[in-house]
């Protein structure tokens, strides 16, 4: 298997097995939009619950909020997000095609990162080098020139009469407005962060590879606020945090890299950030980012809005703004890179099995079971009736075993519990583990238990 079609592979598995799809298939689809098939929820679902439980339950020092999508325009122009939440394209003159100016850059030129250069600083780059068109071969490009990537949309039924707001192009935002009301509802002592997962939107030039660059996407971030001298600390410590999370989800540590941003590089908002990124096979790609944002946010919305966004430290009896450090990941990036990290192929008897080795607590389904014969579904049902409760469990009745085993294996499923003849008398099952194939004789009365063992290793 070589990293090129690797992506090819992931794509067609997830069709067939029902994680992605394109988008509005049946009317042609819609560029660059995906829906998440029964087991693209299920694990895109666990993905979120294991991080919202890795970062947010089980600390003390962290609260979630469910913020609106959409916010008071002036949140937006506030943030900056409305002045310089920005890309530059360019246009080829042949074909038509629209590009982002840095991805085509970067996409034609090995190790040379533009983010951040002005258009005409873009410009010359194209000029220089001579690249050319992706879709048609020719080098006859636009100036660039830049857009806002926010999405407009209109409250009311008549647009003109209506003035524009925005959908959501972060999360942060809703976590500094509602700072103040976090703060004095849940008597947060710094340092304390605000977590949320959710959609964001964004109307980028260039999409694509799959689900790793859309329009529509889902976050998962906090912002953690501290006090201004302490940032070194806590930006080193999250960065630890983010590459123990890794582990957590089941993303191969050993294809990642951390990237520094450069000056020219930072956001409008940011101090320092750096990058968590993954080698795909389309190239070294962001995974998750660390942004230091100082108070710059709290401090804006204070101004603009004139609601007073000062904590009081009771321990030296000051009032001030107080700075953060947002760690922040993709929730569909990661989904893609869990893929990418447990996607195998190997050769059983002469035949390639496709495995998926997911983290087990991501696995869409933790348990199927099979019965030998359709004489047994009755009895088989009884034992998923009596595991459904305590696992997400399959049940699954088409086809032979062979077959069987293999859906769940590209499926990721750790275990099938395989219902015989055998079972109606000794009242035990056999238990096949998806990683090793290897197969144990358990008793019914035992098998919660054993499972709930297997699970938690
Ligand atoms: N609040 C900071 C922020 O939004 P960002 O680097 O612009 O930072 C955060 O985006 C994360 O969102 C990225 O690290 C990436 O995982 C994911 N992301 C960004 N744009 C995306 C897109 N168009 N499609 C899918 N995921 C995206």
């Amino acid at each position: 298997m070589t990293e090129e079609n690797l992506m090819e592979k992931i794509v067609s598995l997830c069709k067939r097995r029902g994680f992605v799809f394109p988008g509005s298939e049946i009317y042609g689809g819609l560029a660059n939009t995906w829906d998440y098939g029964p087991m693209g929820t299920a694990l895109k679902r666990n993905i979120q619950d294991a991080w919202w439980k890795f970062f947010v339950t089980s600390r003390l020092d962290m609260v979630g909020l469910d913020a609106a999508i959409l916010m008071n325009p002036r949140v937006w122009q506030s943030s900056g997000h409305v002045d310089n939440f920005n890309d530059a394209m360019v246009d080829c003159k042949k074909c038509q095609g629209r590009h982002r100016a840095d991805h085509l850059i970067e996409n034609a030129l090995e190790n040379v990162k533009v983010e951040g250069l002005k258009p005409e600083d873009l410009d010359k780059l194209i000029e220089s080098n001579k690249i050319k068109c992706p879709t048609c071969g020719e080098h006859d490009f636009t100036n660039a020139r830049v857009f806002n990537l926010l999405f407009q949309t209109y409250i009311g039924p008549v647009a003109k009469d209506s003035s524009p707001v925005y959908l959501r192009g972060e999360l942060a935002q809703s976590m500094f407005v509602d700072f103040k009301s976090i703060l004095d509802s849940s008597r947060k002592k710094l340092p304390f962060g605000i977590a949320q997962v959710g959609k964001c939107f964004r109307n980028e030039i260039t999409p694509g590879n799959f689900i790793f660059r859309t329009i529509e996407f889902d976050l998962m971030e906090f912002e953690y606020f501290i006090k201004e001298e302490e940032w070194e600390k806590w930006f080193e410590y999250w960065m630890g945090e983010m590459q123990k999370w890794l582990k957590v989800v089941g993303i191969d540590s050993t294809r990642t890299r951390v990237r520094e941003h450069d000056k020219k590089e930072l956001s409008h908002y940011s101090k320092r950030t750096a990058d968590i990124e993954f080698n795909t096979p389309f190239g070294w790609k962001e995974l998750y980012g660390c942004a230091y944002r100082t108070n710059f946010d709290l401090r804006n919305h204070q101004e603009k809005s004139g609601e007073k966004m000062e904590y009081f430290d009771p321990e030296t009896n000051t009032k001030f703004i107080p700075h953060v450090i947002e760690p922040t990941f993709g929730l569909n990036r990661s989904f893609l890179m869990v893929l990418l990290s447990a996607y195998a192929e190997e050769e059983v008897e002469g035949e390639t099995r496709v495995v998926l080795r997911l983290n087990k607590n991501v696995a869409p389904y933790k348990v199927a079971v099979l019965p030998l014969l359709t004489k047994l579904n009755a009895d088989a049902k009884k034992l998923w009736e009596k595991l459904a409760p305590h696992f997400a469990t399959d049940f699954d009745v088409t086809g032979t075993i062979g077959k069987r085993y293999r859906r769940q294996d590209e499926i990721g499923t750790p275990y099938c519990v395989t219902f015989d003849f055998d079972s109606l008398n000794d009242q035990a099952v056999t238990v096949r583990d998806r990683d090793t194939m290897k197969q144990e004789r358990v008793k019914i009365d035992e098998l919660e238990v054993y499972l709930n063992g297997k699970l938690a290793s």
